[in-house]
């Protein structure tokens, strides 16, 4: 029978839509899981291992025969980074890529409030949008060990919880936009000296309880679709392709499906790379940060090295597959997800955010009743200090911004005070960027710098001082720790001279580290801040000013002494660890005590606690009720709060759990929920935590498990972790 050619026509159509249609992968409709395994099946061997290494500085291909799009990468947790070069480190010069800067990750972890944190992801990620990336390199949790790690001014503070549970949110918030966040630096990551091979050990007991925490709720509860490896060795091995962190922890336990990304120049060995659970190897044969090579990408480990492994049968094709099927699923969820957002770069509502953020962060650490400081009644300000006349986003190693809108502190100052006012001696200066140190600078220059500021300070009515750390290396900055506790450049010397001067004196320091403090007592009040971003100075003059009351809080102690903090008291093995033939090692010696726990069970008092923070208003705690004297599953603990002053504020309401009884040594009290309140003169609100039975659990290293024995546990609420306003007691049975 002859086929008219209507009907010849019709089944044309039909037979192409048919084949268009078994183009599962393309087909953002369907389930990822088959979109996945229908792009696996019409790969080639060649095509798999190309998308296992970078083809870019900051670029892993995908399958351009498939029209599959690869994967744009960029830096960093608290912007989007500057366009670098497709294949050195040096910057593309764009003129298109000014961004905003947000507050640095501590200064999120300061404020205390998970919806900022999703703001901030939802934010940063409408930037990565418009800058064409696939993949954002942060949040960064690794947990804050010493005040001389030069990155923890990236990180979360040094709490898991606190960590964990911004971490999640700030994922959500960037995910919500197509875009991947890559959580880093997995794990151990805690300090940068011998940060590319210092081997740590730790025992399981820390490692559960306190580093991993952060990491796993970043999967599980924010979802990650990417993480990046440490430098670091556990255990002797690299922990970009370490099978304990990898294939047992990540994979097996947390169920993690992303793609396990290095960090650039972390992946250090083929057979490891293969079988050890790395998807994407970044950087190889570079530093990560300063050198490169002119190494091909084709010399990669998991580039012809691989090939030849899986051709010779020393690895199974299997590790192949797996790493393409990560990495697939990571193109899906983002480059593939079939959304067409640009999103937007530095615009005026990113720049709202960024001063939302940056107006909670900070904290007020001392006032005598100076702050806030009217600008009507101020009289003459002397202002101090180099870091009022710096942005503080240039430095500090990846993380570093190119913002697009950005005032100094002394010109908001100069606005908000009235120029003639005002004015500035510079007190001390640091060197040269990156790479020169404190000790650089001539002593004489900085006591002529210092005695200037003196002479001014007799005649001014008050001095705002504003000084702390910067970028610079051997500051808060990547690749280096700080040399030592106190504030370079001589600014001990000058701040207490300042306030002999005049005692009516505002030090409001920027920082992302703790620091010693001797002139504490002789100056009327403390600010502390960190690397707050685009608006950042806007938000500082905001709280000297009094247009907005200070609600940050510690996210880590300020220790008195340097020895008072744990890592560093156990001796050089536990930090910064020793060096025998070319490999540095070092054992976490402080175990679980590390920060608070430490502070608060061997009752060495920190200068300021974790969870501190002054405000304008007052807060009054009602009583602590709980729903029940025993825990089943859950309990539930309220507690009105009400703002006594006259002024609006906002409360961080703090819920610590302490174990009264237990067969293993626990810490006093560890966090286990927070609030933050917005309340009014005189108004009321209640907190509401629910307590569960994971909650009471610790890591029993001896069992392998997380357990909760029988006994009695107290809920203590609190305004920080000294501050506890009220408590309850209950049971577990
Ligand atoms: C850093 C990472 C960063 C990467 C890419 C490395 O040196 O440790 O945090 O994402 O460089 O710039």
């Amino acid at each position: 029978m002859k086929k008219s050619f209507l009907t010849t026509l019709v089944i044309a159509v039909i037979a192409i839509n048919v084949a268009a249609s078994t183009l599962v992968y393309k087909d953002v409709n369907a389930p990822i899981e088959d979109r996945v395994e229908d792009a696996l099946s019409r790969m080639t061997l060649d095509e798999k291992i190309k998308m296992t290494h970078a083809a870019g500085k900051f670029y892993s291909p995908g399958v351009p025969r498939l029209g599959i799009p690869g994967l744009m990468m960029s830096d960093g947790p608290h912007g989007v980074r500057a366009e670098i070069s497709w294949n050195t480190w040096k910057y593309a010069d764009w003129t298109t890529d000014s961004a905003t800067a947000y507050p640095a990750l501590t200064g999120l972890a300061a404020t205390w409030n998970r919806d900022l944190a999703r703001r901030f992801g939802v934010s940063i990620g409408e930037e990565a949008l418009y800058r064409g990336k696939n993949v954002l390199l942060g949040p960064g949790v690794n947990i804050y060990r010493t005040p001389l790690n030069g990155r923890n001014f990236e990180y979360m503070g040094e709490d898991p919880y606190l960590a964990g549970e911004l971490a999640a949110e700030y994922i959500q918030g960037v995910q919500s936009n197509g875009v991947a966040a890559c959580v880093k630096h997995y794990a151990l990551n805690n300090q940068e000296t011998w940060r590319d091979n210092i081997d740590v050990k730790v025992d399981n007991r820390a490692l559960y309880e306190i580093y991993l925490p952060a990491f796993k709720k970043a999967v599980q509860q924010g979802g990650a679709w990417s993480i990046m490896g440490a430098y670091n060795k556990l255990d002797g091995q690299h922990c970009c392709h370490n099978d304990l962190l990898l294939n047992k922890i990540l994979r097996e336990e947390w169920g993690f499906d992303g793609a396990v990304i290095t960090d650039w120049g972390g992946a250090h060995d083929t057979r490891e790379a293969a079988l050890n659970g790395l998807d994407i190897e970044m950087g190889s044969h570079t530093n990560g940060l300063t050198t490169e090579s002119a190494f091909t990408y084709d010399d990669y480990y998991l580039a012809n090295p691989y090939k030849q492994m899986l051709e010779n049968g020393e690895v199974p094709m299997e590790t192949l597959d797996a790493k393409a099927r990560n990495i697939l699923r990571l193109i899906m969820r983002t480059s593939m997800n079939g959304s067409a957002r640009y999103g937007s770069l530095a615009s005026d509502e990113h720049f709202a955010d960024a001063r939302a953020i940056a107006d909670e962060s900070i904290v007020l650490l001392k006032n005598n009743g100076i702050l806030p400081l009217d600008p009507v009644r101020a009289g003459r300000v002397l202002v101090v200090g180099e870091n009022a006349t710096r942005n503080l986003c240039k430095g500090g190693g990846s993380s570093e911004l190119k913002p697009k809108l950005i005032k100094t502190p002394l010109e908001v100052i100069r606005e908000y005070y009235g120029e003639d006012n005002v004015v500035y001696a510079k007190g001390y200066r640091s060197g040269k960027a990156m790479y020169s140190s404190a000790e650089d600078i001539p002593a004489a220059e900085l006591d002529s710098m210092r005695r200037e500021a003196v002479v001014l300070a007799r005649e001014a009515d008050v001095v705002i001082y504003i000084g702390g750390m910067n970028k610079n290396a051997y500051q808060d900055c990547e690749a280096s720790d700080r040399l030592d506790f106190h504030l370079s450049y001589e600014q001990d010397r000058l701040i207490a001279e300042l306030a002999a001067a005049n005692p009516r004196i505002i030090v409001a320091n920027i920082s992302g580290n703790a620091y010693a403090m001797p002139w504490l007592d002789r100056v009327s009040a403390v600010i502390q801040s960190w690397y707050p971003g685009s608006a950042g100075a806007l938000s500082l003059v905001d709280v000297i000013a009094g247009r907005v009351n200070p609600s940050g809080r510690l996210p880590f102690s300020f220790p008195r002494r340097l020895e008072d903090c744990n890592a560093i008291a156990k001796g050089t093995l536990s930090y910064p660890g020793i060096e025998e033939n070319g490999q540095p090692r070092q054992e976490y010696l402080d175990g679980i005590f590390v920060g608070y726990r430490h502070h608060d069970t061997a009752r060495i008092p920190a200068l300021f606690p974790f969870g501190y923070g002054l405000s304008y208003t007052k807060f009054d705690y009602g009583k602590v009720i709980c729903s029940a004297h025993e825990i089943v599953d859950s309990i539930t603990v309220t507690v009105p709060v009400t703002n006594v002053g006259d002024v609006a504020g906002k409360e961080v309401v703090q819920l610590y759990i302490s174990d009264l009884k237990s067969t293993l040594p626990r810490p006093v009290k560890e966090l286990k929920g927070f609030q933050k309140l917005t309340l009014a003169p005189g108004e009321t609100a209640t907190a509401e935590f629910v307590i569960t039975v994971d909650d009471l659990k610790y890591y029993d290293d001896r069992r392998s498990e997380w357990i909760v024995e029988p006994g009695k546990f107290k809920a203590l609420i609190g305004a920080s972790l000294t501050d506890i306003r009220g408590a309850a007691e209950f049971y577990y049975r």
